[in-house]
Parts: C-alpha cells; structure tokens; sequence
C-alpha cells in the first residue's frame, strides 16, 4: 500500500518534513513550507547485485588543463577565478532587477564572437531580449536565443555532439521538469532541473550559468541546495537607489571566494569600475565629524570606502542602533569596548552605521574604522579628511594587526591619503613596515583613539 503522497519540503533549505509547519526545524525559517508530490519511493538499499569495481588514479594526472574561456569583462572573469572553466556550473543569485540578464546579455554577447553561445530565457519573452539588446547596442551579436521552459525541451536540444560551449538558463526558477508534479521554482523542481542541466553541461563540456532569485532573506530561492550543486555562486548586490553594483563570488571551485567585480548600471547596460575606491569616495565631503576612510581589501583587492557614523541624543528608553552595510553584533562589540574600556557610554544615544556606496564590508579589519567615526561622531571634531583607518579590535581595547597593511596603504597613497591611522604593532611576516609616502599614526589601544578626537573646548 503507498503511503502518503504529498510531503512537505522547506523552500528555504530542502528539508522534507511529513507535516505542515509554520516555521522549518532545520533552518529556522518561517513560512518556507510548501506542500510537494512526493517523488522518491522509500529506499531499497543496494541489494544483493554487485556493482562494478572502480578505478583508482594518483593526483598526477597528464592531461594537460582546459584553457579558460575569457568573456572580455574583466571584473566578472575575474570573479570567476580568471575566467570560465569549460564544463562548469555557475549559479547568478540576486534581487528581481538587480541586473543579472543585463549581464550575462552582455557576457554572452562578447562571448559569441569566440564560441557558440545559448541564451535560454524562462522569464521573458524573445522580444524582450531582443529589445534589451538593442538598447546595449549588441543586437549583431551571435547568440542563439530561444524562450522554454521545459527541461525536456532543453536537455534534448542541447544533448549533441556539436553542443555550444556556453549556455545561459534564465532563470531556473521558470525551468519545468514534466517528471516532477510540484510547481516551477519549488525545491523538487528546481533542483532536478539544476541536476540535469549540470550533468549534461559536464558531459557536453560547456559553461552553464544559472541564473536564480533571491528571496527577501537574502539566500537563492529555494535552492539553498543548488549552491551545493554548483561550482561557483555568484551573487550581485547593490542597493536600490545607487547605480553600482556588486559581483561577489561566495563559492568558487576554481579559485578564490571573497573576490568582487564592481560595476555601474548605466542606460546602456553594465559598465566595469576600474577604480572602486574613486567611486566609492566620490560623495565623500570632507570636514565633517563621524566620517572616516577605511582601507579595506575585497578579495584581492584594496578597497577603501566612507564609513559613516551618527551618534545623537535618543528619547528611547533602549535607544536605536541602525547599522547599513556592516554587521550589527560587531557594532554593539565595538560599543561595548568603548564603554567598558575607554569610558565612552554611548548607551543613552541613538547610534546610525552606515558604509557609503552601498558596500557591505565583512571584515574584522573595519573596527578600528567604525570606532574612530563612532569616537569623531561624539565628540563631534572630524577625523582629518586625507586619513585613512583600519585595524582589529580586541575585547580588551587592544587594537590588532590586520593582514595586507602594505596593499592598503599603496592604494590610499595612489588616491592622495596622506596619514594612516594603523595598529602600533605590524602583523609579522613578509609585509610589515614600509608604509610608503604616507603618514603613519599607529595605535596601540581604542584609548588613543578618544584622545586624537578630543573636542578644543575641554581641553
Ligand atoms: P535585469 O537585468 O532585467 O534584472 P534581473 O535579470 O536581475 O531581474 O535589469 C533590470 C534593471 O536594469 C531595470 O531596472 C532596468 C535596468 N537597466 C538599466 O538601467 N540599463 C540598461 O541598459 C538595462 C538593460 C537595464
Ligand atoms: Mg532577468
């Protein structure tokens, strides 16, 4: 007798549980769960046939590497690890809007001039690539464009020995296995189609972009099991309102994660940022209190963007604490060292974070950064226009070396900083000491913090 035959899967993480819930046990997120067909009958086990013994091989093999496919943006191959592997799969997460077709339109674009190149769109209607492409001046390109849906479809389509090497999917919350009896863009479906379309790409040997949205939480729709499929995830990021935009890899089989591509949107189409920190400080006016630069490295890349700060007087009885662009519970850290180790209560003002540009920095590095804007903040005197900051900090108020201090300071000499607010102590190893033209003010503990920012009027 067949049990029951619906299930309930997470749309969050995939988990699969035999009742409805408001909230997923395995993710804790609430609302995830949809009803699903069930697909899989209960396991077997293996069984008495025996199966085929496989070949052992030693690390040293003597084929000789695939050559990488270079789509001519710069930024996104270099995201990629230096270009595109052939047979790989990689999955453009973002926001609706954000500019993921804008991008592969383009990538495929420069693409089809050295390959064969498939753009399959779930989401919009042949017109509508084409329209877009005659807005970015790319119409002439060679892409073989087509609109479907149906996985079948695709897999039997492409399923050739002369298959073209790049293959665009757009998205694969529209592709529709007639196998599966869920909804498009359920777990059950999206994840099958991801299987087969990844196994065909590693077959047929050509790149494979998947292109998947992002929920409000900010993960894949869905499949936060397709960034176990794939082989590097990418995610474009940008705050509405600002024009550029962020490639950041966050897995990547085939070289480095943290890396990150800046790009503009621009009335025709995405434009590559050579100089990130130009743009970054754009807007920046000088003189103003709870301002500061920090000097930060994305990757393999210095970056150096305004943190901002505002410290006023709250009415609350807990007073606000918005942080944009940074993470909230470092905030409170660096809060609470000012208090307890520098006498610095803040705990009866409202505290605003916010990293200009629309950025979002991961790194420990920025502490000493967001302490000095927190500090110039509230005691109302600008830190110095043409300095730079970065630094860890510690529990005890100790400020920390941090890696790179080298490459962080070339790059705010290259754009005119003239002083360096850096750890006292240089981390150890190769890149210590040579601070170049700049500067350097170095800081043992948050302590001398408080004293640079010193309001005249007190003293
Ligand atoms: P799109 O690539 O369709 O987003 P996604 O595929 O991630 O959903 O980008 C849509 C947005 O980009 C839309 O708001 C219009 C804007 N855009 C430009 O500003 N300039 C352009 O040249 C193009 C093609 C789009
Ligand atoms: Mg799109």
């Amino acid at each position: 007798m067949s049990k029951s035959t619906t299930r309930f899967v997470c749309q969050e993480c995939g988990a699969v549980t035999a009742k409805w819930a408001g909230k997923c046990e395995a993710c804790g997120a609430w609302n995830s769960i949809t009803e699903e067909a069930a697909r899989e009958s209960t396991p077997k086990g293996l069984g008495a046939k025996p199966g085929r013994k496989i070949e052992f091989v030693g690390l040293d093999g003597n084929a000789a590497p695939v050559p990488r496919l270079l789509t001519g943006i710069g930024e996104l191959d270099r995201v990629a690890g230096g270009g595109l592997v052939p047979g790989s799969a990689l999955l453009v997460g973002g926001d609706p809007g954000i500019g993921k077709s804008t991008l592969l339109t383009q990538a495929t674009a420069l693409l089809a001039s050295q390959v064969p190149v498939v753009y399959i769109s779930g989401e919009e209607a042949v017109d509508q690539v084409r329209l877009r492409a005659r807005r970015m001046g790319l119409e002439k390109a060679n892409v073989a464009l087509a609109s479907a849906t149906s996985l079948r479809d695709i897999v039997s389509t492409l399923d050739t020995a002369d298959a073209p090497k790049v293959v665009v999917i757009d998205s694969i919350q529209t592709m529709f296995a007639d196998t599966v009896e869920s909804a498009p863009g359920t777990v059950t479906q999206v994840r099958t189609c991801a299987h087969e379309l990844i196994r065909l790409a590693k077959r047929r040997g050509f790149v494979l972009f998947l292109v998947g949205h992002v929920t409000k939480e900010g993960t894949i729709a869905g499949p936060r099991v397709l960034e176990h499929m794939v082989d590097t995830v990418l995610y474009f990021e940008g705050e509405r309102g600002h024009q550029f935009r962020i490639l950041r890899a966050v897995k990547n089989r085939f070289g480095a994660t943290d890396e990150i591509g800046v790009f503009e949107m621009t009335d025709r189409g995405l434009a590559e940022v050579a100089n990130p920190s130009a743009l970054f400080l754009a807007e920046r006016r000088g003189n103003v209190s709870g301002s500061c630069v920090f000097a930060g490295i994305e990757g393999t890349r210095p970056m150096l963007v305004e943190i901002q700060a505002l410290v006023a007087p709250s009415t609350l009885s807990s007073p606000r604490r918005a942080v944009v662009g940074w993470d909230s519970s470092r905030l409170a850290m660096v809060l609470a060292v000012l208090d307890a180790r520098c006498g610095l209560a803040l705990s009866g003002n409202d505290v605003y974070l916010n990293v200009a540009g629309g950025l979002r920095i991961t790194e420990p590095a920025a502490d000493l950064a967001v302490a000095a804007a927190l500090v110039s903040s509230a005691s109302d005197v600008p830190v110095p226009a043409d300095m730079v900051v970065f630094g860890e900090i510690g529990l005890s108020g100790e400020v920390r070396a941090v890696a790179q201090s080298d490459l962080r300071l070339k790059e705010a000499a290259k754009l005119g900083f003239a002083q360096g607010l850096v750890p006292a102590t240089p981390r150890k190893g190769k890149n210590s000491g040579a601070a170049g033209p700049l500067g350097i003010k170095p800081i043992g503990h948050l302590q001398d913090v408080l004293g640079l920012f010193r309001p005249a009027s007190r003293e």
